[in-house]
C-alpha cells in the first residue's frame, strides 16, 4: 500500500510517498480502507519536534531519540471497513467507520488496522469521508480538557483562545453543547468563521483585549500558549481556571500558582480519550450540534504541502488529506531512502 512517511525530523519535505506493506488484522482487528485523513498541530509537532518550552528532551524520547520511531504519521481517519479478525463482532467489511489514532499515529495511509475496541466508531450518516476524518483530534481534546479536567458546567461564562484552529473549533461548540456562554477569541479574518458556529461573543484579538475584563470567565481555554495565569488571573472569577492545552513544562508540573484564597488554577496535561468519547462526538455530529471544519483539502501524496500549511499555525480547523487511489506519485526522496527495507519509495510512473 502506499504511505506517507518519514525517517528524520525536519521541514516539511521529510516527509514522502512511499510503498509499504499492507497491514493484516489480527483476531479483534478491523482493517479500513481510509478514504480520507489530517493533517494535525500532532503531526507538525512530531515531525518537526517543535514542542512546548521544556519538552525538547522528553519529546525525542517519546518521539524517537535518534530518529521518529513511527514512520508514518495521522492522527485521524475516515473509511470502509475492507476485512475483519475472526474474533471482530462490532463491525463488518463494507462498515463506514471514522477513527483516532491519536498518538499511535499511523493514518497516512490507504490502509490502516485499529482494535475493534479502538476508538473507531460508525461514521454519522450525515457526512462525507472528509468531513468524518475532520472529527476526531479537536473534538477528543476539547472533550477531555473541557468536561473532564475542567469540569464545565450550564451556564459557564468560557473564554476560548485560538478559537478558529483544530481544537478551538471543537471547543466552541463542545462548550455551547454543555450549556456554557462562549466568547471566543480569534484574528479579524476568522471573526464571522466563529461566530458561524455559535460563538456568543467574538473578540478579535487584533481590536481588543481579552485580558480587559475583570472577574468575568469560569474557563478560560487556552489552544495557543500565548498566556499566563499571571495575566488571565484578573480576568477569572473566583475558583476559574486557565485551561492550558498547549501547556508549557512548568504549567504541567503546576509551578504557575495563583493565591490560595482566589482558588484560581492551571489546568494542563494529555488528552484522554475513550470510546465513549467517540460515540458522543458522533451523536453530536449526527444532530448537527459538532460541524467539522475544513480548511483545505491535498491529495495523499501532496503531503508535504499539507504539512507547510499547517506549519504556518494559522489554519482554521481541519487540513484534510485525500487518499484515493493515489493518481499522481512522485519520487521522493531522502527520507524514504533512509526507511528500512520493508519501505520503499514510490517511482514516477513511467
Ligand atoms: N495537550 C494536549 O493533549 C493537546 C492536544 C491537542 C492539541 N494540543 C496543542 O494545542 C494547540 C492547538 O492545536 P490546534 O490543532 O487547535 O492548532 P491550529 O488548528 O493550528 O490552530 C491554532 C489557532 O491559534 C491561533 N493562533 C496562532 N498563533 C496565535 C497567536 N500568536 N496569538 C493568538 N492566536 C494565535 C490561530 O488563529 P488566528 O489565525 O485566528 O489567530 C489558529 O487558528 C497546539 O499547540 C497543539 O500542539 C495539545
Amino acid at each position: 500500500m502506499r504511505a506517507i512517511v518519514y525517517a528524520k525530523y525536519g521541514p516539511p519535505d521529510v516527509v514522502a510517498l512511499a510503498e509499504v506493506p499492507k497491514p493484516r488484522p489480527k483476531k479483534r482487528e478491523v482493517l479500513v480502507r481510509i478514504h480520507a485523513t489530517t493533517v494535525t498541530t500532532a503531526d507538525w509537532r512530531a515531525r518537526s519536534l517543535r514542542l512546548p518550552g521544556g519538552f525538547s528532551v522528553l519529546g525525542r524520547l517519546v518521539f524517537g531519540i535518534f530518529g521518529p520511531r513511527k514512520p508514518i504519521l495521522g492522527t485521524e481517519l475516515a473509511g470502509e471497513v475492507e476485512a475483519v479478525g475472526d474474533a471482530v463482532t462490532r463491525f463488518q467489511p463494507g462498515d463506514r467507520v471514522f477513527a483516532f489514532t491519536g498518538g499511535r499515529y499511523g493514518s497516512h495511509a490507504q490502509y490502516r488496522t485499529i482494535a475493534e475496541t479502538g476508538l473507531i466508531v460508525r461514521m454519522p450518516a450525515n457526512l462525507g469521508f472528509e468531513e468524518a476524518a475532520s472529527l476526531s483530534f479537536g473534538a477528543t481534546n476539547a472533550l477531555s480538557f473541557l468536561r473532564d479536567k475542567a469540569g464545565i458546567q450550564r451556564g459557564d461564562q468560557v473564554l476560548i483562545l485560538g478559537a478558529s484552529g483544530n481544537v478551538g473549533t471543537a471547543a466552541v461548540q463542545l462548550a455551547k453543547h454543555f450549556g456554557a456562554q462562549v466568547t471566543a477569541v480569534c484574528s479579524t479574518a476568522n471573526v464571522d468563521l466563529v461566530r458561524s458556529i455559535g460563538a456568543d461573543e467574538v473578540i478579535d484579538y487584533t481590536q481588543e483585549d481579552f485580558a480587559q475584563a475583570r472577574d468575568r470567565y469560569d474557563i478560560i481555554f487556552d489552544t495557543t500558549g500565548t498566556t499566563s495565569l499571571a495575566r488571565c488571573e484578573p480576568s477569572l472569577k473566583q475558583r476559574g481556571r486557565l485551561v492550558a492545552v498547549q501547556g508549557s513544562l512548568a504549567q504541567m508540573l503546576g509551578l504557575e500558582r495563583a493565591s490560595r484564597q482566589s482558588g484560581k488554577k492551571v489546568i494542563a496535561g494529555v488528552a484522554a480519550v475513550t470510546a465513549g468519547d467517540m460515540e458522543l462526538i458522533a451523536q453530536l455530529a449526527e444532530r448537527g450540534a459538532l460541524r467539522p471544519v475544513i480548511d483545505r483539502r491535498y491529495p495523499l501524496e501532496d503531503a508535504a504541502s499539507a504539512h507547510a500549511y499547517v506549519d504556518t499555525g494559522r489554519k482554521r480547523g481541519s487540513v484534510v488529506l485525500r487518499v484515493g487511489a493515489c493518481a499522481r506519485h512522485f519520487n521522493n526522496d531522502r527520507a524514504a531512502l533512509q526507511l528500512s527495507r520493508e519501505v520503499r519509495p514510490v517511482r514516477h510512473p513511467s
